[in-house]
């Protein structure tokens, strides 16, 4: 029987203004085993998960149908690392493993770009998606073809997490935003995200405390995320870089020290339970091996 396993970084996708384009790798898996079998079988997979729409098998069939192969069942184990519908792209790892996994089973050769497009395909937004299989921070364009560029983060930055312990779908956040954005919205953000990746690659805390401010999406989405003022206010106090990861629950801030800024950050009086974790970037993306024995 054919084995083979993926492990796939956390990504939090915006970093602020950003929205559905830049997206980075964090350290911080979800891992998966393949094993063909009979049927689809899932291992380890929350209740609502272990069906035939979970999104791994649903991500090896948008492949198996394109390519027009018969489909090739497994059974597939996860080891979840990553916490699901809080905005660290679980759904991304899912997305990202089902369609290497059909890539390996139909022992097909797709390339990087094309295993990007069917996951974009699937997800509908590249953000999460080319971090998730490039790592370190990606900015992505999507047009006929996907343009994804890879940039350096400096080693002297640490991305701290702030998970807390209710969830937020991406349908309801997503659906929480207005239809139209003025030109003055627009030109704040785009002046804002195109130099996100040089204060990145420069460690420059100061200029990521002006640039991660959106006017996007995260004034509609904070309402969503009780607590969030709060620690929107200790940023703004602080000039600490601070942004809603992807389409929420997390919040992220970005610091040069972690374990003061996770002290101070306990010491926000909040009303929900917060769990504080300094990660650092992953630089090399989802790894896929065949097991053999
Ligand atoms: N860019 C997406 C959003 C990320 O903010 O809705 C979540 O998938």
């Amino acid at each position: 029987m054919k084995k083979f396993k993926v492990k796939v970084p956390a990504t939090t996708a915006n970093l602020g203004p950003g929205f559905d384009c830049l997206g980075l790798a964090l350290q911080m898996y979800n891992e998966f085993a393949f094993e063909q079998s009979e049927k689809f079988e899932f291992v380890n997979f929350q209740d609502k998960y272990a069906n035939e729409n979970n999104l791994v098998v649903k991500s090896a069939k948008h492949v198996y149908q394109s390519k027009k192969v018969p489909v090739i069942p497994f059974k597939v184990k996860i080891k979840e690392g990553v916490p699901t519908s809080r905005g660290l792209g679980s759904s991304a790892t899912c997305v990202v493993a089902g369609v290497l996994a059909a890539n390996y089973f139909m022992e097909s050769n797709l390339t990087e770009k094309e295993i990007i497009q069917y996951c974009t395909e699937l997800e509908g937004h590249p953000d999460n998606i080319a971090p998730a299989i490039m790592g370190s921070l990606v900015s992505s364009v999507v047009s006929d073809e996907i343009i994804c560029v890879k940039h350096d983060i400096s080693p002297e930055l640490f991305f701290v997490v702030a998970v807390p312990d209710f969830t937020l779908s991406t349908k309801q956040a997503r659906g929480a935003l207005p239809k139209k954005l003025s030109y003055s919205k627009a030109i704040h953000n785009m002046a804002r995200a195109i130099n996100i990746p040089h204060a990145l690659a420069t460690g420059n805390l100061d200029m990521l405390f002006t640039l991660l401010d959106d006017k996007m999406h995260e004034p509609f989405r904070m309402p969503l995320i009780e607590d969030s003022v709060k620690f929107k206010n200790f940023s703004l106090r602080t000039r600490t870089p601070f942004c809603i990861s992807g389409s929420g629950s997390t919040l992220l801030f970005i610091t040069k020290e972690p374990d003061l800024l996770i002290k101070e950050l306990k010491r926000v009086p909040v009303i929900k339970t917060w769990r504080f974790t300094a990660l650092v970037p992953d630089t090399t993306g989802a790894v896929a091996k065949e097991i053999k024995r």
